[in-house]
């Protein structure tokens, strides 16, 4: 059975409903995935209990992810400063990572989930780029979700990365500074070939972006949310989504010059019942 046909209770069909109805699902979800650590050591376990806990919420984010037709969604797994953890955790995650792609690879293919990455991946164990590269290649036909892991990533090194390359081709005159525009530059980055974040998840209560997209994020909502990684299961992606289908994303317009492009001067815009659930949901 495909994560698409599976049977929801009538609370998800509503919620699902209303989040549809709305058109304003986002295309890229980006995540931060924080607060495994605490997870764990709040019960007294060790820290990577609370990243193997988190491989189930990311399970749920991608599985629901799929089901509500978004079209990205881009997890920040492992960080360039990651690194500097401690040997064994870092195997650990190395681990986790490998044994997600060997053991999920099929059911994520048979949902039609294609697999991408961003980051300095060749700075990963080489068992780990192997099944990698083999999840990329398996599954690059799919035009489902695209689950871009983010891992050995930073966004000043892609910036950095984005402006040695251009460098190199302004030297082989394959392009002039002054043409230079920012979508050259978009299409330097890892990020290339996807939309920007429309929405950016962070849990545990952190305020920051922690070097995550950070060309992308130049317009994207930022929802935080105290949850730790762990917990953030179905119904905590439902409130965030929830969330944003609310908001107003002005890209430095008014609201009245939005009002009037998109339904007309004279509308007083009043919030639809759908809304209105979703406005009780949050
Ligand atoms: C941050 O929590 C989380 C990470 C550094 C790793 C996230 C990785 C996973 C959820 C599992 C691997 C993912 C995939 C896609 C295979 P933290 O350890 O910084 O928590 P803390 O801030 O409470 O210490």
């Amino acid at each position: 059975m495909t994560w698409k046909s599976e049977q929801l209770s009538s609370n998800e069909l509503i919620i699902r409903e209303a989040l549809l109805t709305t058109g304003r699902l986002p295309k890229h979800v980006a995540v931060i995935m924080d607060g495994n650590g605490r997870w764990a050591q709040e019960r007294g376990m060790l820290r990577v209990e609370g990243h193997k806990e988190g491989m189930e919420s990311v399970r749920e984010a991608v599985k629901l992810s799929s089901q509500l037709d978004i079209k990205y969604l881009t997890l920040y797994a492992f960080s360039l400063e990651n690194w500097k953890r401690p040997a064994r955790e870092v195997r650990f995650l190395m681990g986790l990572l490998e044994s997600y792609l060997k053991k999920e690879v099929a059911e994520l293919h048979a949902n039609n989930v294609r697999i991408a990455t961003i980051g300095k991946t060749n700075a990963l164990p080489k068992p780990v780029q192997k099944v990698l590269q083999k999840a990329i290649e398996h599954t690059a036909g799919n035009d489902g979700l695209t689950l871009t892991l983010a891992l050995s990533y930073g966004g000043r090194w892609d910036i950095v990365r984005a402006v040695q390359m251009i460098a190199l081709d302004v030297r082989r005159g394959k392009v002039s500074p002054e043409d230079l525009t920012e979508e050259t530059m978009r299409s330097y980055l890892s990020t290339g070939g996807m939309p920007d974040p429309d929405l950016m998840i962070r849990t545990s209560g952190e305020m920051r972006l922690s070097n995550y997209l950070l060309w992308e994020s130049a317009y994207t909502e930022i929802y935080v949310t105290n949850e730790l990684w762990p917990s953030f299961r179905r119904e905590e992606y439902y409130k965030a989504l929830s969330d944003y289908t609310l908001r107003e994303r002005r890209f430095g317009q008014t609201s009245d010059q939005l009002r009037t492009a998109t339904v007309g001067p004279n509308n007083t815009s009043k919030p639809t019942t759908m809304e209105r659930i979703l406005d009780a949901f949050r």
